[in-house]
């Protein structure tokens, strides 16, 4: 049986690719590349360019291949974008989503593991964050994955449809040969180390005033291996009957964003200027997961995550690959 991952030719979809071939598993990917790369997925995995709600397309693949569980890591994940194009995010990460599940159930497929996020916390009442502390999301990128998480929750309840939904926390890092390539980038780490490379002329700090130790806001920050490979143990609990569930993945160490920078001075050895700027409405001076919940319910514990080997991890593949995966391609669509 092989397993379908959408979005697998995204950052952490590739390398959780990577992962689930190293441990002998049948791999079917599904994206359209508007933000992934398709020199990020071997040349010897079956991939289908396409969208996750055409049906047509659904159809097909599923009866090419016997797809006995689907990870779900294809969506749209800017927040500043979903607030400013809600529409695309809603039809995106929800319509298509539904559409996704129809297709799943139609072919019997009952297991999912899907990639929901801190984001649909909103702004914390608890931190370290447990996985009951109330959902109020802040932004339409939140809110279509808080949507998902309920979707998968009722699917349950009516079609024994069962689910692990992953709430990550921030991936960074990489392997040898996979790492983080958005464009534009909007995370830490990546605009960190392009700055260290003098393809940034600073790296931007939003807000200097919150109540933290240094006054930059904290975040928890997971190598993406770790993340790929919980996604594995959440297969294996499904596979063996395993009840579904929601799950933080993070590390429950904070760092500040100036603490980031400083760290990836010394890795790099590169002086990485910062300049301050003002806070971005919305964003939570603190954002630290408890994920001891998934280290119980599927003996997940992070192994890579300390912040100098993220930081290591992805600055070797950024000199080993200067340019990424190269300009993203324009491709067309798959026809059903
Ligand atoms: N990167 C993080 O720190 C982080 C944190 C929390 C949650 N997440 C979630 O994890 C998932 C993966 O994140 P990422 O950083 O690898 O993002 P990414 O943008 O690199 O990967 C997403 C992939 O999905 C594809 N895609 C988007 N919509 C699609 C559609 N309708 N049909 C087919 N393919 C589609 C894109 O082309 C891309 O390759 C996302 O769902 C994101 O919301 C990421």
């Amino acid at each position: 049986m092989a397993i379908l991952v959408t979005g697998g030719a995204g950052y952490i979809g590739s390398v959780t690719v990577e992962r689930l071939r190293a441990s002998d598993e049948q791999v079917v990917v599904l994206d359209d590349l508007t933000r992934g790369h398709r020199a990020a997925i071997d040349k010897d995995v079956p991939f289908y360019h396409g969208r996750v709600g055409d049906r047509a397309l659904l159809a097909r693949l599923l009866t090419e291949h016997k797809i006995d569980a689907c990870v779900h890591f294809a969506a749209l994940a800017y927040v500043g974008e979903s607030v400013a194009e809600p529409k695309k995010y809603y039809e995106n990460n929800v319509e298509q989503g539904v559409a996704l599940f129809s297709s799943l159930l139609e072919a019997g497929v009952r297991h999912v593991v899907f990639s929901s996020t801190c984001a649909t916390y909103g702004v914390p009442q608890q931190v370290p964050i447990p996985e009951t502390c109330p959902q109020w999301p802040v932004n339409p990128y939140g809110w279509s994955k808080l949507f998902i998480e309920r979707i998968l929750a009722s699917y349950d309840g009516a079609y024994g449809l069962k689910f692990v939904a992953l709430r990550y926390f921030n991936a960074a890092g990489a392997t040898a040969k996979r790492g983080e390539h958005h464009e534009p980038e909007s995370h830490l780490v990546p605009n960190v180390l392009a700055a260290a490379l003098g393809e940034r002329k600073h790296v931007s700090v939003f807000g200097a005033e919150y109540p933290t130790l240094d006054g930059t806001a904290i975040r928890d920050y997971v190598h993406v291996v770790d993340l790929a490979d919980a996604h594995i143990l959440a297969l294996a609990h499904l596979r063996k009957g395993g009840g579904s569930d929601f799950l933080n993945l993070g590390t429950g160490e904070g760092y500040s964003v100036l603490q980031v920078i400083e760290c990836a001075r010394k890795v790099t050895a590169a002086p990485i200027p910062a300049r301050m700027e003002a806070p971005r409405p919305g964003d939570p001076p603190r954002l630290v997961a408890d994920s001891a919940k998934a280290q119980r319910v599927l003996g997940w514990k992070p192994t890579q995550s300390d912040l100098a080997s993220i930081l290591r991890s992805q600055w070797e593949w950024r000199k080993k690959f200067p340019h990424g995966y190269g300009p993203t391609e324009s491709v067309e669509l798959e026809e059903a």
